[in-house]
């Protein structure tokens, strides 16, 4: 029986992932198009035009030019709109709103429209539906109700594309295509029929036999051992622990998954617009774990990010940070779209806090010194109806008469001013290796501690770094590591041998390597290196680890260098390194806590716990003296700092005043937002952006 599914729109039979770091040359050229096509740093928001009727489309207009609005996202939750019944298209609308764009000369984003299922689609064929691991069907009347694996909808989905596509291919306003929207978001795992045999083919792929996949999930324990691939289940509710192998191969199902579905729209793109570049927003942060999007990044043709700050957050214009230069990460360094953020308040925190005078220009200039070629919103204007129309917009329900609306053309001035800056890249001596596998697994139950949190050292090295202008990229742990001279290595429970080696040969060119405890411990199977930890990085290290002591809650353990330890201590043996500090109480008394192997040009430092603040520092200052790596210029404490440098030379010096007082900064060179000779000053909570010389 032939299958009523087009080929194009089953889950394809092979993850076709490029190597990492490998742009070809047709996605180059459809890249550098793009930024052809917007030759400013880009300003907008997503755009709903079908929320409001025609005079205030036409008032929109207006109002973009007056804000120097550059590019939008269009038709983001359009489909109902464009196919109210199925078959039946009404086009209309979006020809005028896309003629009227071009018209203002602003380039478009065009959305596929598939990220809401209308409601005929669903009453039709409600197995599109995502399953929940409870076995809850979560139904529609919301956003995302769909199961990136369910057949049908990957054919309905990849004809409203298609359609859009044919329309508009040879429009004026497109210059990019915005598939789907924040895939995973809400909904990330998916436990449906379809689901559940798509993971089942996953796995046959991955490990070509079931011998080869009892091996590798270690089914010798509690009796699991599968006899084929179709006794196997995606992990869901049971009586305790489930298979932990298991549930790492379902977190890279669960994004392959959804790579997968975006890869099959791109499909039917490039055959109609292959010149078009496409792309889909990220939702990189420090609380987005469900998706790898070193993994995702191989497969846009520029990333795009969405970030939002979380009000109650004291601290988070350094989460910002750091969620900046993760996005940069997974960018490969590359100039990235800062797709989405907030001009003020959300509506999906506990209490929605607005933003300080000056905090959205911040925000904003902290993404682009960080590498962001674009700034938008969500979304241009405010909604009058729906769920989120308590969500700030760059056009707020007040109207133009209104701080937002002031700051928002003050906005497009200053990234007007910065439009030299575009295609920069920023400068980092330093490199945080980062891996999403790494966090699933290190974080999954039945460990030694529970307050092993895959994040918390990592950021608390990132703050020591912004704290001191020093900026660091986050490299995926097979990422080429040449030119950093600082590379801190995290809790990496999970490593390949490929990716340890990689970071054992940065140690011996010469770079200084931090690992920290809890990395190297097992295999990318979640199999035990044995015969020592930290198995994976013993020998670069020149240490042998016995025993893991995990410390109970809130206690915390002393080193002999004044400092204290929480969370993590260990039974270290030296095998070649020397001891930098001990610790001192029983039963460790004496044993290394933080140790340096010489190995090569370079060194080996090992950290055997979570250290307190000060430890931190001083364990950071001796790395980055043993480094010679420093902030790029003197400033005051409260100015976040980075560099950005052109190809022809250029040097851009951005310089963030967070502090209440007027801050010094020891930069000379013309300043680009207000035009002038830069004076050494910058008021409280304002930017400079100083091109340098
Ligand atoms: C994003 C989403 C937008 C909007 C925004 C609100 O997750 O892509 O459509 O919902 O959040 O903050």
């Amino acid at each position: 029986m032939t299958s009523p599914i087009p080929e194009t729109s089953r889950p394809r039979a092979t993850n076709t992932s490029p190597p990492l770091d490998t742009d070809t040359a047709a996605k180059k050229l459809r890249t550098a198009s793009l930024w052809e096509a917007l030759p400013a740093l880009a300003y907008g928001g997503d755009y709903n035009p079908e929320q409001w009727p025609v005079e205030v489309r036409l008032e929109d207009i207006e109002l973009m030019r007056q804000a120097g609005v550059n590019a939008l996202s269009v038709g983001i939750f359009s489909w109902a709109w464009l196919e109210p019944a199925e078959g039946q298209y009404d086009f209309a609308w979006l020809d005028d709103v896309m003629d009227n764009l071009a018209a203002a000369g602003i380039k478009v984003a065009l959305a596929t429209a598939t990220a809401a299922p209308p409601a005929w689609l669903v009453h039709k064929h409600p197995e599109i539906l995502p399953v929940a691991a409870d076995g809850t069907v979560l139904g529609p009347g919301s956003r995302r109700h769909y199961s990136p694996s369910s057949a049908i909808f990957r054919r309905y989905a990849a004809t409203m594309t298609r359609v859009l596509a044919e329309r508009y291919k040879d429009h004026p306003a497109l210059v990019l295509w915005h598939v789907d929207n924040e895939l995973g978001c809400h909904v990330g795992e998916f436990h449906g029929p379809e689901d559940t045999a798509a993971f089942r083919a996953w796995l046959e792929r991955r490990y070509g036999s079931i011998a080869a996949l009892n091996e590798a999930w270690g089914t010798a324990f509690w009796s699991q051992r599968y006899g084929n691939f179709a006794e196997i289940r995606t992990p869901g509710p049971a009586p305790t622990t489930l298979n932990p192998t298991q549930q790492l191969d379902f977190a890279r199902f669960n994004s392959w998954a959804l790579i997968d579905f975006y890869d099959m729209l791109v499909e039917v793109i490039r055959e109609v617009t292959p010149e078009i570049p496409a792309t889909t927003n990220f939702m990189v942060s420090s609380a987005t774990k469900s998706l790898d999007y070193f993994d995702w990044a191989r497969h846009v043709d520029v990333v795009a990010n969405d970030h939002y700050l979380v009000a109650s957050d004291t601290e988070r214009h350094i989460e910002l940070a750091f969620s900046a230069d993760l996005t940069r990460g997974v960018a490969g360094g590359k100039p990235w779209m800062l797709m989405e953020h907030s001009t003020s308040a959300v509506n999906w925190q506990p209490r929605n806090m607005t933003k300080a005078p000056g905090e959205m220009q911040r925000n904003s200039l902290a993404h682009v010194a960080r590498g962001a070629d674009a700034i938008m919103f969500f979304q241009w204007r405010q909604s009058k109806a729906g769920s989120e129309k308590f969500h700030s917009a760059m056009v707020p329900h007040g109207g133009t008469n209104t701080r937002i609306w002031n700051e928002v053309v003050d906005l497009g001035a200053a990234l007007g001013a910065l439009s030299p800056v575009q295609g920069s890249r920023v400068e980092s001596r330093t490199a945080i290796v980062f891996d999403y596998e790494a966090w699933w697994a290190s974080e999954l139950d039945s460990h030694p501690s529970t307050d092993v949190k895959y994040l918390e050292l990592l950021r608390a090295f990132h703050r020591a770094l912004f704290l001191r202008g020093i900026t660091a990229d986050f490299v995926h742990p097979s990422a080429n590591l040449d030119g950093y001279d600082l590379v801190l290595v995290c809790t990496l429970y999970c490593v390949n041998d490929d990716a340890a080696a990689n970071i054992a040969a940065a140690a011996t060119c010469g770079a200084t390597v931090l690992i920290s405890y809890f990395s190297g411990i097992v295999d990318e199977n979640d199999a035990v290196r044995l015969g020592g930890y930290p198995g994976a990085f013993r020998e670069l290290l020149g240490i042998s680890t016995e025993e893991f002591h995990p410390l109970p809650e809130h206690e915390t353990v002393e080193l002999d260098n004044g400092s204290t330890g929480r969370i993590w201590s260990e039974h270290v043996h030296l095998a070649g390194a020397e001891a930098v500090a001990s610790f001192t109480g029983y039963p460790l008394t004496g044993v290394p806590a933080i140790t340096r192997h010489a190995t090569g040009k370079g060194s080996a430092w090992y950290l055997a716990t979570f250290p307190d603040p000060a430890g931190l520092e001083g364990l950071l200052d001796s790395l980055l003296a043993e480094s010679a790596v420093a902030a790029p210029v003197q400033a005051d404490s409260g100015v976040e700092l980075t560099r950005r440098q052109g190809a022809d030379g250029a040097s851009y010096l951005f310089a963030i005043n967070h502090a209440d007082s007027e801050a010094n900064v020891q930069a000379k060179g013309h300043e680009l937002i207000s035009g002038k000779a830069f004076e050494g000053t910058i008021p409280a909570g304002s930017v400079a952006v100083i091109a340098e010389g």
